[in-house]
Order: C-alpha cells, then sequence, then structure tokens
C-alpha cells in the first residue's frame, strides 16, 4: 500500500488513446474510511474487505495504530483485508498531524466519544474544495448531550456520563457529520432520530456495518434515521461496496476517449444519475452481469448539469464530467452546488486548450476542443483525475504534476488505465 507521498512524482501521458477493454473497480474510499473508524467502537475485531490500496487507507491506519488500535494488513485478491481490533486504544486525543492529511480522520472522534466519554481533534484537513465547516458534526454531538469546547485549537468534545438519545435535525445533509453522529448515537441510551440525513451510499455501507455489529438503525437510504441505542457492539466481517467515483470515473474515461470499456463490479445500482447524463450524451451505457460496458460513438452531444447530493450527480465526479463535456459538440452548463471552490481545475485545463468559461460555481463550456498536451498540476484528487482523463485525448504529451493527490483516493489508477490501453508513465 502507499505510504509516504512522493511530492515530486509525475505522470507523462502520451494522447490520444481509445481507452477499450476491461478494470475492476475498487471499494468504496469514502465507505472505506468511515469503516475503519467504526471498528473503534468495539474491542473485537472488526475486518473490513475489499478495501482501496489508497494513501488515504494509509494514513488512517497509522492514525488509529497511534490511538493504539491495531491495524493487520493482508493484500487478498488486488485489495486489502483490514483486520481492526481496537481493544488497545489508551487515548482520545487524536495527533494533529494525521487528523490533518484527510478529512475522513476527523470520524475517530463520534466513536472515541462513545467508547471514553470524550475525545479531541484538531479541525480537519483534506482537499482545498471550498468552505467544508465541521458544526453539523459538532450540533449534533451536543445534542447527544456532549459539551463541545475549544482548546488550544483542537475540538473538545465531552460526555462523562454518557450521551443520551435525541431528535436532531441537521442544517445540511453532511456525509461524514451524519456517519461522526451516527457513530456517536448508536450507543447512546434511549432513542435518536437524525432529521435531514446524508442518504449517500457511502452513509448506507456505514450503517449497514454498524447495523452488522449489532447497532439497530432504521431508516437507511432516507433523510431520516431512526437508531435504538445499544450497550455493546461487537466485531463482524464485512466487504466494502464497489466505488462509485471510481467507476464514474472510468465511465466517463471511456466516453471521452470513444472506446469500450467494460467496468467490472461497478455498482450500476448507484450511479443512476451519471448513467443518464451519459446516454444523453450519446454513449451507450450496457448493465451487463457483473458489471457495466461503456461504449462511445463520438461525436458527444453537450449536456447541462448540477453537482448535488446523492441520488443527485456526484461532486465528486463533477471535475470529470467537465472535462468530458470539453470533447461534446456544443455548449454546456456546470453548477457545483455542494462545495464553493470546486472549479479549481479550469485553469489547468485552459492550458490544455479547453474553451471554458467559470465564475464562482458555475462553467460553461465549449466544445468540442481539440485539446493538446502542457504540463499541468492535480489540485486536488477529482481535479487531477480530470486533467488526467483530459490528457488521455490530448495530442502529444502531458505532465500531471502532484500526484500524490491521485494516489490519496484512487488504487493503482496508471495501471488501470494501462490494461485499458492508456499510455501513461510515472516519472519520479
Ligand atoms: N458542510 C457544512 N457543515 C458541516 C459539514 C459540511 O456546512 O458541518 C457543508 C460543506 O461546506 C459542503 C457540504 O456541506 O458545502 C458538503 O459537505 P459534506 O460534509 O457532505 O462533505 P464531506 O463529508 O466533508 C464527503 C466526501 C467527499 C465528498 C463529499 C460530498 C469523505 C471523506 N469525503 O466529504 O469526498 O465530495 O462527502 O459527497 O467522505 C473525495 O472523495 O474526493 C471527496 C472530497
Amino acid at each position: 500500500m502507499t505510504t509516504a507521498r512522493d511530492r515530486g512524482t509525475r505522470l507523462s501521458v502520451q494522447g490520444p488513446v481509445r481507452l477499450h477493454g476491461s478494470v475492476r473497480v475498487s471499494g468504496a474510499k469514502n465507505a472505506a474510511l468511515a469503516m475503519m473508524c467504526a471498528a473503534l467502537l468495539t474491542t473485537d475485531d472488526v475486518v473490513l474487505q475489499n478495501v482501496p490500496r489508497i494513501s488515504d487507507v494509509a494514513s488512517l491506519s497509522q492514525l488509529l495504530r497511534e490511538l493504539g488500535a491495531s491495524v493487520d494488513e493482508e493484500v487478498r485478491d488486488d485489495a486489502l483485508a483490514l483486520r481492526i481490533n481496537g481493544s488497545g486504544v489508551a487515548t482520545s486525543d487524536a495527533p494533529a498531524e494525521l487528523i490533518n492529511e484527510n478529512r475522513a480522520s476527523f470520524q475517530v472522534i463520534g466513536p472515541l466519544l462513545t467508547r471514553f466519554g470524550r475525545a479531541s481533534a484538531p479541525p480537519p484537513g483534506g482537499d482545498s474544495i471550498g468552505q467544508r465547516p465541521i458544526d453539523v458534526h459538532l450540533w449534533g454531538f451536543s445534542q447527544l448531550g456532549a459539551d463541545v469546547v475549544r482548546q488550544d485549537n483542537r475540538h473538545v468534545v465531552l460526555a462523562p456520563t454518557g450521551l443520551r438519545g435525541a431528535r436532531i435535525f441537521m442544517d445540511y445533509p453532511s456525509v461524514s457529520g451524519t456517519q461522526n453522529v451516527l457513530m456517536a448515537a448508536v450507543r447512546a441510551s434511549g432513542r435518536t432520530t437524525i432529521v435531514n440525513a446524508a442518504t449517500e451510499p457511502e452513509v448506507q455501507e456505514l450503517g449497514g456495518l454498524l447495523n452488522a455489529m449489532g447497532a439497530r438503525i432504521k431508516g437507511l437510504g432516507t433523510q431520516c434515521l431512526e437508531i435504538v441505542g445499544v450497550d455493546n457492539l461487537h466485531g463482524t466481517t464485512w466487504r466494502v461496496l464497489a466505488d462509485r467515483i471510481e467507476s464514474g470515473t472510468y465511465a466517463i474515461a471511456a466516453a471521452m476517449s470513444g472506446g469500450d470499456v467494460f467496468i467490472e463490479d461497478a455498482p450500476v445500482t448507484v450511479m443512476d444519475a451519471l448513467l443518464a447524463k451519459l446516454r444523453a450524451s450519446g454513449v451507450e451505457t450496457l448493465v451487463e452481469p457483473g458489471g457495466i460496458r461503456i461504449r462511445a460513438m463520438r461525436p458527444l452531444k453537450p449536456f447541462n448539469f448540477q453537482a448535488l447530493p446523492y441520488p443527485g450527480l456526484p461532486t465528486d465526479l463533477q471535475a470529470p464530467l467537465a472535462t468530458l463535456l470539453t470533447q461534446a459538440v456544443g455548449t454546456s452548463t456546470v453548477h457545483e452546488r455542494v462545495f464553493d471552490n470546486r472549479l479549481l481545475y479550469i485553469p489547468e485545463l485552459l492550458k490544455m486548450g479547453a474553451e471554458i468559461q467559470g465564475s464562482g460555481s458555475v462553467a460553461y463550456i465549449h466544445g468540442p476542443s481539440e485539446l493538446h498536451g502542457a504540463k499541468v498540476r492535480a489540485l486536488d484528487i477529482r481535479a487531477g483525475v480530470a486533467v488526467l482523463l483530459a490528457a488521455l485525448v490530448a495530442k502529444g504529451t502531458t505532465v500531471v504534476e502532484d500526484v500524490y493527490h491521485l494516489e490519496r483516493g484512487y488504487d493503482h489508477l496508471e495501471e488501470k488505465l494501462r490494461t485499458l490501453g492508456a499510455r501513461v508513465e510515472r516519472i519520479d
């Protein structure tokens, strides 16, 4: 597994190529990360299978170990199997440097609060994609009876006499906020109702794992979660659902390169919003046993879309889909409605010859553009993959810098793209 982030690593991509063949999707990053935190809720072993081999998993494993948990990993069928045991957790103060590594690490707070009646952490890190407050998390904890204070740039959450069930309205259906509060509520005394909960599949997956550990959660996948607190949770084994964002990324890559790609394990039942847009663009999306085949005959038709909470089009596919639209014939409009600063990839695509006007959260894309190679940066996981997709269809050589962002979220990305015919090389 990637553990160190080599900030100097770049990718050299020769284009254009037409992708073809078959690629297997890994487990869902944003489900796996939350589930790793959930393992702290019990002193038994929790075994997570189909965990992606990405650096965000490596840094969260390190955080769990620093807290005193054991995390044993094994590679099985091109995926990680993690055996996590939280019985040795001795501190409820999460170390600053590891919390800064990624956003998901803040989700150790819910389980630590449940286990120890207190938890502290600095504000979390993560991509620079706009304001990323954590008021929803802290509000949820306070509604469960915890005191939330700020000390030395840390959030300290205290519930020495335990948490008690409550009816909680969330101002925004935050994904990690719902996950964090859910992990605190499962052992709170009595009944908790979370109104305006996030419905994302990654929240549903976490809820499924918690129920398998003995929790009593109803309403998963709806905006209203009902939780009856239990005294104890126990260990279990869980296979992580395939990553809908990774699947979508390969689907978009296939479509914009005029390719023909089978995406093995794609979780098609949670990909409606993307598949509907690809079809509107003239791409064939054929659901077959074990996955989905994406077959594109150029030219692509333009379309407008908004990035929204689930089941709307995922914000994590906004940048890749905008890149696809540089190849569609006509003008398309993109409206990012989840994060307030997630169009940072536009200047990078402009360097490659794209025609995009962006302001605030809206971009107008005029296509088709004949993209050409350039030196570009991966600014975050999804902005990074967007420029990489552009490089696949651009004429000549593109050098993508700051590849460590891609390693945070995509399991063996270059290798997978190479099996589809891409000419991608790593320059260390
Ligand atoms: N928000 C608040 N208050 C909060 C929390 C969030 O106002 O307390 C707002 C944010 O400012 C933002 C919106 O709510 O405008 C959405 O944020 P959310 O909390 O739902 O996102 P997140 O939990 O921080 C997760 C994923 C992101 C993904 C978003 C939306 C993890 C670790 N990260 O972030 O994934 O984009 O949900 O689906 O689960 C990625 O994988 O590249 C990535 C950024």
